[in-house]
């Protein structure tokens, strides 16, 4: 997704220690390297809150307001806080999600919990991984530390004053772009019981995934018994009732407040979306009435060390590369969450992931990444979106609240099967259902969801213009999106040829293979701008193309013939067909001017996805691997550790995951076990493949500065021709990668060109 950039000013963070120049795994924490702010401004939208591990349920952070500004992370690092709450979704456009189970400190008593209780902060927020801190304007100092299903609040008040919290169950983060994604609270319960804890739950729905009413379940404890406890319930500011009532529930805002001598107060909080009984479960298997802040912060860096950050160890680079590489793998992994044991939609013996925000973000580069760093999860992953098809029919392109939506343009969970399945994800995968779950996209039109943005087919899930992909092969104006839909059609096809292929489903694999191929369709070779002709445009149903100036998408959104991105990228979309797409625009030299002409024209977008592949397409032309490697480090160029430090939103960690590729020197053709050779940034970086295997890639020569471009290249000691290298050749069992870099362009790649599978003859 895209949403504009606003600037704002830098967030700075202190390291508090020296940068080594050599890491070694097992001694050093790699959290230092870490600023958790970054990307946190500026419409990266980052989360810079507490995940306890990679893919924790419970993301514990503040809530901001600011005029009209939508807070998607719940952070923004000017405004009030009005609120800490439990749930937040890390680096989404499209609308705020989550921000529930909030709770509010006060000082002294509160005569309406109602009124605006926000605050401003006395000074710039502070975190590390595992670890947060606000200081309030009030004299209140927030500290938070997390585990995966819940938190602990420390907080420490002014002397004096009562010390009160507010409990709120009808908070939750708003939207105010008007586009009909803002999230409802429709009504809630709580309880609070004689010895001091509280219980209850929040309805809520809405939200760009536009899901219906869903409820999390919360359980609270104090570190002391209040001395006064009391509920409350009312509509906007106006109360209803405000005393001891023990219980109250319904559709009106309700909470409870509690009142405290004690300036030193700690709160923990389990969250369930099972029942409150498993929120108090969760709260006390993981968070004791003994259990301090510190161990729980040493407890989120031990597991983001040893599951995410190890995973890449690298020598002499630069303090702020090394900042850079480590921020970026810890937004990667921020979303999807882990919710197993918390699916009330089900129930199952295979693993379940929610907040999948999206894959048509993540598909790209991010999951081939999220594979080779983190396989374990990853393979859980996989039975997690081929178990939501079992279950709801569909697998999900984006899911939140336990419910599929929506869909920016194809089926990319067919890319990203198919992605596993080549590079050898088998495990407890059952890939026979994975393509009947794929082939379920390719073969049965979802239902309508009458989504007022797209109100002609699904955008919940699946392919809504499948009707026309079948009857025509290509898809007709009658559709919205419908060229840039086509395209990822034509990928999600491949997907399916390459699982067929493996499985041994000849006819699947000649089908599917053939579909793969209808982008093409959409080709109109009269169609022409600024020197070149060829581009994919709208077709109508008799066989003619639309006039289509392709410089312009029009509005480039849900109604439109493109989605957030013009003619000129959609054509050069067709990834596991490149030979044909170099063929229709007119053989190499054109080739190479039509991926310059993207720069000249100002058309690239760093920060939007359907851009992320082209700058490396270089590589399928003979002597023109240097280019990619220019357009690589420029796109490094956009990115730093600090808090906008990201050139887009986040988008669940695909724009980190696009940067991470290009400090290995490496690119994905995802899909396809390709991957495309571009200029690492680093003397050494070793990836940690598990199993005592790993992937070791060193550059000697130049730098990644000023000499940047590849001299010659060694894979596994012998001298490498290809501007590309296989799955099989550096990651299935581990290798190395030793570059020789310089400061001018050396015709190095002479040999065979990478494949193009979808593409007749693959000989480019
Ligand atoms: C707060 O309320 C309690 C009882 O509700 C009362 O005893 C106390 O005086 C109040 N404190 C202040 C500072 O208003
Ligand atoms: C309150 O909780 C009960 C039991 O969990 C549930 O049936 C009811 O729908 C809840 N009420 C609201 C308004 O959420
Ligand atoms: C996901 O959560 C389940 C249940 O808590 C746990 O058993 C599993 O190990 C988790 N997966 C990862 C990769 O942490
Ligand atoms: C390939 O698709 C075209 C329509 O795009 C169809 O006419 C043709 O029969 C298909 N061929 C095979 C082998 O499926
Ligand atoms: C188009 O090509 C002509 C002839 O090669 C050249 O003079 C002109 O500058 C080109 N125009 C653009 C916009 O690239």
């Amino acid at each position: 997704m895209f949403s504009r950039a606003s600037s704002t000013s830098l967030h700075l963070v202190c390291f508090t220690t020296t940068m080594q120049t050599v890491l070694a795994a097992a001694e050093v924490d790699f959290t230092q390297y870490v600023n958790v702010f970054m990307g946190s401004t500026g419409g990266g939208n980052r989360f810079p809150g507490v995940a306890a591990s990679p893919f924790a349920m419970a993301k514990l952070g503040p809530d901001v307001q600011s005029g009209s500004t939508d807070a998607y992370s719940g952070y923004l690092a000017s405004g009030n806080v009005w609120g800490f709450s439990m749930t937040h979704e890390s680096g989404t456009g499209g609308a705020p999600k989550y921000g529930v189970v909030s709770q509010m400190p006060v000082v002294g008593n509160v005569s309406n919990p109602l009124a605006d209780l926000s605050q401003s902060r006395a000074s710039a927020d502070e975190g590390q991984i595992g670890y947060y801190k606000t200081s309030l304007n009030n004299g209140v100092t927030v500290e938070l530390s997390a585990t995966e299903h819940a938190g602990l609040y420390q907080y420490t008040f002014p002397s004096g004053s009562p010390s009160t919290i507010v409990v709120d169950v009808s908070h939750v983060l708003p939207s105010f772009r008007g586009l009909g994604w803002e999230q409802h609270y429709t009504g809630g319960n709580f309880s609070s019981f004689s010895d001091g804890h509280y219980e209850g739950s929040g309805t809520y729905n809405n939200g760009w995934n536009l899901s219906p009413d869903w409820t999390l379940y919360f359980c609270g404890k104090f570190s002391q018994e209040p001395t006064s406890s009391k509920t409350f319930t009312g509509t906007g500011t106006t109360l209803s009732s405000y005393d001891s009532t023990a219980m109250v529930s319904g559709s009106e805002r309700l909470g409870g407040i509690f009142t405290f001598d004690d300036a030193n107060l700690a709160s923990r909080v389990g969250i369930s979306f099972i029942s409150s009984e498993k929120a108090c479960q969760n709260l006390d298997s993981e968070i004791q009435a003994d259990t301090t802040l510190q161990s729980l912060v040493t407890k989120a860096k031990s597991a983001w060390n040893s599951q995410i950050l190890s995973k890449i160890e690298v020598e002499g680079g630069s303090d702020e590369d090394t900042q850079l590489l480590y921020s970026s793998l810890l937004g990667m992994f921020m979303i999807p969450s882990n919710k197993t044991g918390e699916n009330p939609e089900w129930t199952s013996s295979e693993p379940y992931y929610d907040d999948i925000f999206t894959l048509w973000d993540t598909h790209r580069c991010h999951t081939a990444l999220f594979q080779i760093l983190e396989p374990v999860a990853y393979e859980e992953f996989i039975r997690s979106l081929i178990d939501i098809w079992r279950h709801d029919g569909f697998m999900p392109d984006a899911r939140s609240s336990n419910y599929n939506g929506r869909v920016q343009g194809g089926s990319n969970a067919d890319n990203v099967l198919a992605d596993a399945y080549v590079k050898g994800v088998r495990g407890a995968v059952n890939w026979d259902d994975g393509f009947s779950a794929m082939q379920t996209d390719a073969e049965k039109t979802p239902p309508n969801n009458n989504d007022p943005k797209s109100p002609e087919s699904s955008t919940k899930e699946g392919r809504g213009a499948l009707p026309d992909w079948l009857r025509y092969g290509y898809i007709t104006p009658s559709y919205n999106r419908a060229v840039s839909r086509a395209v990822e059609y034509s990928t999600n096809d491949f997907g399916l040829y390459q699982v067929a292929k493996g499985l041994g489903r000849n006819e699947d694999e000649t089908t599917y293979l053939n579909r793969s191929r209808n982008w093409r369709n959409h080709w109109n070779p009269a169609a022409s701008s600024t020197n070149h002709s060829g581009f994919v445009v709208p077709r109508r149903a008799d066989g003619t193309f639309v006039t289509q100036d392709p410089l312009s998408c029009g509005g480039c959104y849900w109604g439109d013939a493109y989605y957030e991105d013009n003619p000129w990228v959609y054509s050069l979309n067709a990834i596991h067909d490149v030979y044909t797409m170099k063929e229709y625009i007119g053989g190499d030299e054109k080739f190479i001017d039509r991926i310059d002409k993207l720069w000249d024209l100002n058309i690239f977008n760093a920060g939007n996805e359907p851009s992320f592949t082209s700058p490396y397409l270089y590589n399928f032309v003979k002597g023109a691997q240097w280019r990619t490697v220019e357009r690589s480090r420029g796109i490094g160029k956009l990115y730093n550790s600090g808090a906008t430090g990201l050139p887009g939103n986040s988008d669940a960690g695909a724009m980190e995951a696009n940067l991470l590729w290009q400090m290995i020197g490496l690119y994905p053709m995802t899909g396809q076990t390709t991957f495309l050779v571009l200029s690492p940034w680093f003397p050494k970086l070793t990836i940690n493949l598990g199993n005592g295997k790993s992937l070791k890639i060193t550059t000697t020569g130049g730098n990644k500065d000023t000499a940047f471009y590849v001299q010659s290249l060694k894979v596994n000691g012998e001298s490498w021709n290809k501007a590309w290298v296989s799955w099989e050749d550096v990651f299935a069992d581990g290798g190395t990668m030793d570059f020789v870099l310089g400061s001018s362009p050396v015709d190095w790649a002479t040999g065979e060109l990478p494949p193009s599978p979808a593409s007749a003859d693959n000989d480019g």
